[in-house]
């Protein structure tokens, strides 16, 4: 629509433009001095006249003989913008300055009739007055057989008319032997003019014409002298206005009147043509025409009345064609407001048709767009029922796996038991049975989380409530987790009521017990050396809530999403459990009507937060249930798990040097066992400690696994080779990645052995002997072939650098300051 608008604007404009649109209309004023029926005849010939120019109009302003008022007119006109003026000035002295004063302002004026005293005008129209008084005096003398005894009615003094009819009359009449006994002036006035005459006629007695400068006074004179009862006196006066004049003569009431013209049409034509810069006369002066006497007078009045008639008659022409004309420029605004109202309906419809268009297509692109998106949810759906299927499969693979384990775990886990119970063992067989049955203890609690899992996951999970108070079970876990926090430097707080506040309620301890021992767990495993782990416990009537926060290195907010999904490993090139511990506390917590949720930011440490609703059962219903904790295999054995061996103080200058690093320290533990009766054995549990170490004590063999944490064991050994001191080292690759690509990665850097586990410690040994011992031919070798004094230079015996062959060929170095002291420091 808001296209629409403009354009309907525009349409709009258009039409109205073109139906206003006028060429320029020039505005005349016209000033008469007077307002008689001789200028009432050339007021009806101007507006005739306008008639016919469509691009002129008129106004006409009377002053009714007041000079004054005809200086206000003449100033109207110009205040309110008139193209031109015609001016008809009362007296030539009065009306000059004003006149003058519009002319030199650049208005143009034209004269007309009387004149001013000067020639401030674009152009004059005005009739032969001297010749008018002339005619009239021959008349006069022709009338009179030549003895004309006359006085004269003047018009108003200072009216330049009335000085010229004067002028002429006096010389004609004289010169032809007449006698002008007086002269007067009547004002162009009958009521100014009777008692003029009277008096006149009283003081000369033997007057035998009257001279009237006008009818008007003429008839006034006439009156006079009838009254008197002076029949014999002619009267004379001029203009021959049909219905004053003429009708005057035709009735008898004067005897002859001189035609004075009016010729308003052609006032109108000389200002238009100025005004439109045609060529016009300057000065024109009509000429005087032949008597009006009883002879004609009556054919003149028919005349007029006929033009009268035919005046009607073209007026009333005129107002029909004024209404066509309007007509007629209504409908041509009606057929401009039709055409814009259709095109501006074109637009709209245009625009509706072209918005239904791009509707249909937009609807059609989104119907496809859904189409595609329908697939793809299809599409997902399928690969989400294939991945579901698969992960039951794999979950029933694990649950069966788990099932055949138990047998034989249960016939391991006895043995074992029994003989790391044994009194007889030797410090070394004692740790070897340690591991075993500590690992016993982990693949036990593996399968137990499957078969748990897999039970949860078919509804048949159930929940075993027992009464009991939730501040001392808590405190009673903790308890295990202390020993290990305190070895690791990490602070370990409890916030919870005071040590003997009971907090009862109802759940399944051994499911709860296992999912705080999940989540403490996880915070030991991922907060580092002088970090801290808070547990908070607190409960109010509906529900109870226990928090395990860290400072640990926190979860990715990639991976926060996904932290309690079965099987999710947020670090997958170092996964550091099985995946599924903390959906299976989600499993536990949830089947007690619970939420666990967590908040975390990388690197600044997680919080884990566990509600369970408040329910108590009644004490006859508290059932232990089968799934108890079997304290029996020692299942939170926390000790056991988290239990530290690294330790470097025992070394034997005369053993050669072995560097394990390797993230599991139980891997670490039975390397150390098996090879320490004939290597001194360092260990590391990341990539980077295992660089320093070597660097630091240039071992003759390193065992490296490959996925570890901080820095894995390809980058390791990348080091090792690269670095002047170290790369002479053979690297023993150790690792569970069994791939040939893998292989393949590990030789690229650097490696010169590889071995996979599961191992057997007969090859492990075998091949770190046979590792050291090409090493030390080749280095013995490459002795031989040197200088005295350049293998002095090459090998020295002691310094922090020394290479390790000398501390495995001669023992008698090892007592130096860079072997047993720095054997001695702990890592
Ligand atoms: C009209 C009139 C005429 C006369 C003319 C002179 O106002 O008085 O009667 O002829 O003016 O200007």
């Amino acid at each position: 629509m808001h296209r629409i608008l403009p354009l309907a604007l525009c349409l709009l404009l258009l039409s109205g433009l073109s139906g206003c649109h006028r060429d320029k209309v020039y505005r005349i004023g016209i000033s008469q001095c007077s307002q008689d029926d001789w200028r009432t005849k050339m007021n009806d010939e101007i507006n005739r006249e306008i008639m016919l120019h469509k691009d002129a109009v008129v106004e006409i302003r009377s002053a009714d003989d007041s000079s004054a008022r005809q200086i206000d007119d003449i100033r109207y006109f110009v205040q309110n913008g008139f193209d031109i003026l015609i001016v008809s000035p009362n007296e030539a002295a009065a009306l000059t300055p004003v006149i003058d004063e519009v002319y030199k302002a650049g208005i143009p004026v034209v004269i007309f009739d009387r004149n001013i005293n000067s020639r401030s005008y674009t152009a004059r129209i005005g009739a032969d007055d001297e010749g008018t008084g002339r005619a009239a005096a021959r008349y006069a003398m022709h009338l009179l057989g030549g003895k004309a005894r006359a006085i004269e009615i003047s018009g108003l003094r200072g009216s330049t008319p009335a000085a010229a009819r004067h002028r002429g009359f006096v010389r004609e009449l004289e010169s032809a032997g007449g006698t002008l006994l007086a002269s007067a002036p009547g004002n162009w006035n009958k009521e100014d003019a009777v008692p003029v005459v009277d008096s006149l006629l009283s003081i000369h007695p033997e007057t035998n014409l009257i001279y009237a400068h006008n009818d008007r006074m003429a008839i006034g004179a006439s009156e006079v002298a009838r009254r008197l009862g002076r029949d014999d006196i002619k009267i004379i006066g001029i203009d021959a206005a049909p219905d004053i004049g003429i009708r005057a003569v035709a009735d008898g009431i004067i005897d002859a009147t001189f035609l004075y013209p009016t010729e308003g049409h052609r006032l109108v034509r000389t200002a238009l043509a100025i005004l439109k810069h045609e060529p016009y006369e300057r000065e024109t002066i009509l000429p005087v025409s032949s008597a009006v006497d009883r002879s004609n007078a009556d054919i003149l009045l028919r005349q007029n009345e006929m033009l009268k008639e035919e005046t009607r008659k073209i007026e009333l022409l005129k107002t029909r064609i004024d209404l066509f004309q309007a007509e007629y420029s209504a409908q041509k605004s009606l057929l401009y407001a039709g055409i814009a109202i259709i095109l501006l309906l074109c637009g709209v419809g245009f625009l509706l048709l072209r918005a239904w268009w791009q509707h249909s297509r937009h609807q059609k692109e989104l119907m496809q767009q859904n189409r595609l998106l329908e697939e793809e949810r299809d599409k997902q759906k399928r690969l989400n029922e294939q991945l579901e299927n698969a992960t039951q499969s794999k979950l029933m693979f694990f649950t069966n796996v788990s099932h055949d384990l138990c047998t034989p775990l249960t016939l391991i886990s006895e043995p074992v038991a029994q003989l790391a119970a044994a009194d007889n063992l030797t410090p070394q067989q004692h740790t070897l049975m340690k591991i075993a049955e500590k690992n016993v203890r982990i693949l036990r609690r593996l399968i137990d989380q499957i078969l748990d899992f897999r039970k949860y996951e078919n509804g048949k999970l159930e929940v075993h409530r027992s009464e009991v108070d939730f501040n001392q079970c808590i405190r009673e876990w903790m308890e295990s987790f202390h020993a290990v926090a305190c070895k690791r430097g990490i602070k370990l707080e409890l916030e919870a009521p005071a040590a003997g506040q009971s907090l009862p309620l109802a759940i399944d301890v051994e499911k709860i017990e296992r999912v705080f021992f999940n989540l403490l767990s996880n915070a030991l495993k991922y907060t580092p050396r002088n970090g801290s782990i808070t547990v908070r416990c607190r409960c109010d009537a509906r529900q109870l809530t226990f928090e395990v926060a860290d400072t640990g290195e926190g979860i990715s907010e990639h991976d926060i999403g996904n932290i309690f999904d079965r099987f999710y490993q947020a670090d997958r090139i170092h996964p550091r459990g099985s995946g599924i511990g903390l959906s299976l506390a989600k499993a536990f917590v949830e089947l007690h009507g619970g939420t666990i949720s967590v908040e975390s930011q990388l690197h600044k440490g997680a919080r884990f937060t566990v509600t369970l609703p408040v329910r108590h059962v009644a004490p006859a219903t508290t059932e232990t249930g089968a799934e108890d904790v079997d304290s029996a295999t020692g299942q939170h054995n926390v000790e056991a798990e988290f239990e530290t061996i690294d330790d470097h103080t025992s070394f034997d200058a005369d053993k050669p040097i072995i560097l394990v690093i390797d993230d599991n320290r139980d891997i670490r533990l039975l390397i150390k066992e098996l090879m320490s009766a004939d290597y001194n054995i360092l260990t590391a549990s990341n990539g980077r400690e295992g660089v320093r170490l070597a660097a630091r004590y240039v071992p003759d063999l390193v065992i490296c696994d490959v996925m570890m944490p901080v820095m894995d064991g390809l980058e390791c050994c990348r080091r090792i080779k690269n670095e002047l001191s170290t790369s002479h080292i053979p690297v023993l690759m150790l690792t569970a990645c069994s791939m040939d690509e893998q292989r393949a990665q590990g030789y690229d850097s650097g490696a010169d052995g590889y071995l996979s586990k599961p191992f057997s410690s007969a090859v492990l040994k075998s091949r770190c002997a046979s590792l050291i011992a090409n090493r030390k031919r080749i280095r013995e070798l490459w002795s031989s072939s040197l200088p005295a004094g350049g293998r002095k230079q090459e090998r020295p015996t002691s310094g922090p650098n020394a290479p390790a062959g000398d501390r495995t060929t001669n023992s008698t170095t090892a007592s130096s300051p860079c072997s047993r002291r720095r054997w001695g420091m702990p890592t």
